[in-house]
């Protein structure tokens, strides 16, 4: 059985003769067969204690070599469906975000995946261990063992270079917990879901699990003067209370040694990429931390300049962050909070996340009824959940595995299909403008 995803892609590769060069010889068997060796061999001995009801396939793989032997078929390949892939989050906030934390890690919830909760150092060491002990009483944040508090935190500031580091921190730490994920999401306590996690991972399963999702673009325009070459000094750099950003008088040249490129600071990030930079010999990853520490709003900088100048990965890149944000007709440095007249836009966007919100605006509640399906303080239920419909659907669990996707997959699926279509893949990828 084919996909949507794929039936849809291969109609618009048979249209244009132009192959998409990582989908054509990836058949529906051959992504299985892939997706089943992946995870064979990433039967991790870091693996914490989980739910065996939760993991069945998890804890099978890792005893019973399944797939090459044909007496003994693998579950995967019965029922015809990829295995579902995983994303790491890292959604990080600051004083006053508590709550925001808490109510967006149960809107993107899934026990597949891996969170990594963030608050920065604006915040009181009791905020953190709040936090931490709140998520030790949600029965199947413990059972899935798969949500962390960084307990020493960093600071954020959004005009400066700390965000990067604050990054680069929070991945590095999810590298370490887990071996099982694919993808690398960076989102704030201001952002918030369009898509259940179902929706999210029945679609990215039929992806190639190498592709990055970015904002770029080297035209530099107004933002050369306000954002690249002034230079400041980020006080969560070297101070251990709060202070202000340092504007430094002098301005400086454009690098000429690569390309710049400038983008979203939320991305989707492969784990290819993400070990690249943390742990890859390669020194761009290093040189651009290095040169951004002092670049004002540096983190829309670092991934795609990283991406695009590494033959490795500028290939794999798609332009869009999946994420809807207000339009920005007129060039302002912070995008617009989203409001109710934004809902109808933003749902039929397709994308599936959307910045920024206010804490606990109406809108919010109408995506958890409306889109997620979703009671206040509870998770989203997904194909996990086992129990009564109401509001003990997701106390009683199942194989995390079992992906209900629903009608946001569908918008979803429509806007992948859009972005990979060789034109626009192709012709928006790392393109460097003369400006
Ligand atoms: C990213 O690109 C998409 C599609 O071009 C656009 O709609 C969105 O506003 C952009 N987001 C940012 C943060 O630039
Ligand atoms: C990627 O890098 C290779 C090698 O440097 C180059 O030939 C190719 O044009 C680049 N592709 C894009 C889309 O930038
Ligand atoms: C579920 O709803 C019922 C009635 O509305 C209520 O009595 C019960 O406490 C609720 N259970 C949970 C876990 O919230």
């Amino acid at each position: 059985m084919q996909s949507p995803l794929q039936q849809s892609l291969s109609t618009s590769i048979a249209k244009d003769p132009k192959p998409l060069y990582f989908l054509i010889p990836i058949s529906i068997l051959s992504l299985l067969f892939f997706l089943s060796l992946s995870s064979q061999s990433s039967s991790s001995k870091l693996s914490p204690p989980i739910d065996p009801f939760l993991f069945p396939n998890r804890l099978q793989t890792s005893q019973i070599p399944t797939f090459t032997d044909p007496n003994n078929p693998n579950p995967d390949t019965e029922t015809s469906l990829p295995r579902p892939p995983s994303i790491a989050y890292l959604i990080s906030g600051k004083s006053g975000d508590l709550n925001r934390i808490f109510r967006l890690l149960y809107a993107l919830y899934h026990p597949n995946n891996q969170y990594l909760l963030h608050l920065d150092l604006t915040a009181s060491q009791s905020d953190r261990e709040r936090l931490a002990l709140e998520i030790q009483n949600v029965p199947i944040f413990r059972a899935a063992n798969n949500v962390n508090v960084v307990g020493k935190a960093d600071f954020y500031y959004r005009k400066g270079s700390s965000p990067i580091l604050l990054t680069l921190h929070g991945a590095a730490i999810l590298l370490r917990i887990s071996e099982n994920w694919d993808w690398f999401v960076n989102l704030n306590a201001g952002d918030y879901p369009l898509v259940t996690q179902d929706d999210f991972l029945h679609i990215l399963s039929y992806l190639p699990k190498d592709l990055n999702f970015v904002n770029h673009t080297s035209y530099i325009g107004w933002k050369e003067s306000r954002k690249l070459r002034p230079i400041i000094v980020d006080p969560g750099l070297y101070l251990k209370d709060k202070g202000e950003v340092f504007y430094a008088t002098q301005k400086r040249d454009l690098p000429n040694a690569y390309q710049l490129f400038t983008g979203s600071a939320t991305a989707i990030l492969s784990r290819k990429f993400v070990e690249f930079c943390i742990l890859g010999t390669d020194n761009l990853p290093r040189t651009l931390l290095m040169y951004l520490t002092n670049t004002p709003s540096s983190l829309t900088n670092y991934f795609p300049t990283i991406l695009c100048n590494s033959n490795k990965f500028n290939r794999t890149t798609v332009n869009y962050n999946l994420q809807y944000s207000s339009p920005d007709k007129e060039p302002k440095l912070e995008p617009r909070m989203l409001n109710s007249n934004d809902f109808d836009d933003m749902i039929h966007s397709g994308a599936a996340f959307a910045t920024e919100f206010p804490s606990d605006d109406p809108i919010l509640d109408r995506i958890d009824r409306e889109i997620l399906g979703r009671i206040p303080g509870q998770v989203v239920p997904g194909g996990w959940c086992l129990g009564e419909p109401a509001n003990a659907t997701c106390a009683t669990w199942g194989d995390a595995s079992v992906l209900k996707p629903g009608p946001g997959a569908k918008r979803l699926e429509r806007r992948l299909v859009a972005l990979l279509s060789n034109d626009a893949f192709r012709y928006s990828q790392c393109i460097v403008e003369s400006s």
